[in-house]
C-alpha cells in the first residue's frame, strides 16, 4: 500500500456526463492523467455502449474484453445481467479486484492507467434488447487492487440522460458534466444538478412497473442508500472568451460555478480524428486544477459530515 492510500479521491466512483459530443471521453482522458500525475491508482470504466474511441485515446492498441462477458452476459439471450429498471437488484460478483482479474478484461496503458469496457452493443444482432444491463455494470462495479491503493474509477458514459434514468448516479461518489457552448448542454447541466438534489433529498425511483414487492423494495434500497455527494461541472471546446462569459453567466444563474475550462484544441480534435492517444500534456494544468477542484469538495463533504 503506498502513500496515495490517503489521498481524498481513492476509492471514489465518477461519473462523467453531458450531452453528444462535448468531450466527455476527452475530459475522462484528461482527469485520468492528471489523476495519475497526482499519485492515484487510476481505471477508467468505458461505459460508452456506442462509440468506440477510447482505447485507442488512452494509447492502448488492443481493447480489452468487455465485462458483460465477464459477468455472464445480456439476459435478452439468457446471460446473467439484467436491465437495472426492470431488476433494480444488486450485480451479483460487482467486486472485481484488479489482481485477480484475468488479463483478457483488463488493459493498462503506458502512464499505467487501468481501462475496463462495459461492452458494446454494435456487436449484438437485431432485436436484441438495450443496453440497461451494460448501464447495471456501470451503477454497480466497485474496483479494489489487493496489493494497491483503491483505484479511483472514472466512468465515461454513452451522451445523454439515460443512464442517470436508469439509476447509475446511485452508484457513484461525484458526477462530472461537461458542456460544449450550447444551450443543450446548459439544459443537461440543470437537469443533473436537480437529479442529484432529489436523490440526495431523499426521492424514491419511479416503481409503477415493478409487480414485485421485492424489486419495489430493491429499487427503493438503491436510492436510500446512493452514496452521490454531488454534480461538479467541466466547460470544453471554448474558443472565445464572449462564448464563455455567456456559458458563465448562464450556469451562475443557476447556481452552477465550473470547475475548469478546456479550450478548443487543435491537436485534440486531430488525435480523435487519427484515433491517436490524446496528448493532453498542454492542458495538464487545466486537468490538475479540475482534480484539485473535485478533491476540495470531497475535503469539504467530510468536514460536513
Ligand atoms: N477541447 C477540444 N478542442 C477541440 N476539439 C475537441 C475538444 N474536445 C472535444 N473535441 C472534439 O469533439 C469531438 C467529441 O469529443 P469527445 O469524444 O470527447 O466527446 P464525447 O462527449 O465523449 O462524445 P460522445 O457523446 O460521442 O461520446 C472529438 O472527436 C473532438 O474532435
Ligand atoms: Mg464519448
Amino acid at each position: 500500500m503506498n502513500g496515495a492510500y490517503d489521498i481524498p479521491l481513492s476509492g471514489r466512483k465518477i461519473g462523467i456526463f453531458g450531452k453528444g459530443g462535448s468531450g466527455k471521453s476527452t475530459c475522462t482522458v484528461l482527469m485520468a492523467n492528471a489523476l495519475r500525475k497526482r499519485g492515484y491508482q487510476v481505471c477508467v470504466l468505458d461505459a460508452d455502449s456506442t462509440n468506440i474511441g477510447m482505447p485507442q485515446a488512452l494509447g492502448v492498441d488492443n481493447p480489452p474484453q468487455n465485462l458483460i462477458d465477464y459477468f455472464g452476459g445480456m439476459v435478452f439471450r439468457g446471460g446473467a445481467v439484467t436491465c437495472p429498471v426492470d431488476d433494480p437488484t444488486r450485480l451479483k460478483g460487482a467486486v472485481i479486484d484488479l489482481k485477480r482479474l484475468d488479463a483478457r478484461y483488463l488493459r493498462r496503458n503506458e502512464a499505467g492507467i487501468v481501462l475496463l469496457a462495459a461492452g458494446k452493443m454494435g456487436r449484438h444482432g437485431p432485436g436484441e434488447g438495450c443496453d440497461g444491463p451494460l448501464s447495471k455494470i456501470a451503477r454497480d462495479i466497485e474496483i479494489d487492487d489487493a496489493d494497491e491503493s483503491p483505484p479511483v474509477v472514472l466512468e465515461d458514459f454513452k451522451a445523454g440522460f439515460e443512464d442517470s434514468a436508469r439509476g447509475v448516479v446511485t452508484g457513484l461518489d461525484w458526477a462530472v458534466v461537461v458542456l460544449d457552448p450550447t444551450t443543450a448542454s446548459i439544459q443537461m447541466a440543470v437537469n443533473m444538478k436537480r437529479v442529484v438534489r432529489q436523490i440526495k433529498a431523499g426521492e424514491l425511483p419511479a416503481t409503477a412497473h415493478l409487480d414485485r414487492p421485492e424489486l419495489v423494495e430493491a429499487a427503493h434500497q438503491r436510492y436510500t442508500e446512493a452514496r452521490i455527494k454531488g454534480v461538479l461541472f467541466v466547460l470544453n471546446k471554448i474558443s472565445d472568451e464572449a462564448s464563455e462569459r455567456y456559458l458563465r453567466e448562464a450556469l451562475a444563474r443557476e447556481g452552477i460555478s465550473p470547475l475548469g475550462v478546456i479550450r478548443e484544441d487543435r491537436s485534440i480534435s486531430a488525435a480523435w480524428l487519427r484515433g491517436e492517444p490524446l496528448d493532453m500534456d498542454s492542458q495538464n494544468e487545466m486537468g490538475q486544477l479540475i482534480i484539485m477542484g473535485i478533491e476540495a469538495a470531497e475535503r469539504a463533504c467530510k468536514l460536513s459530515s
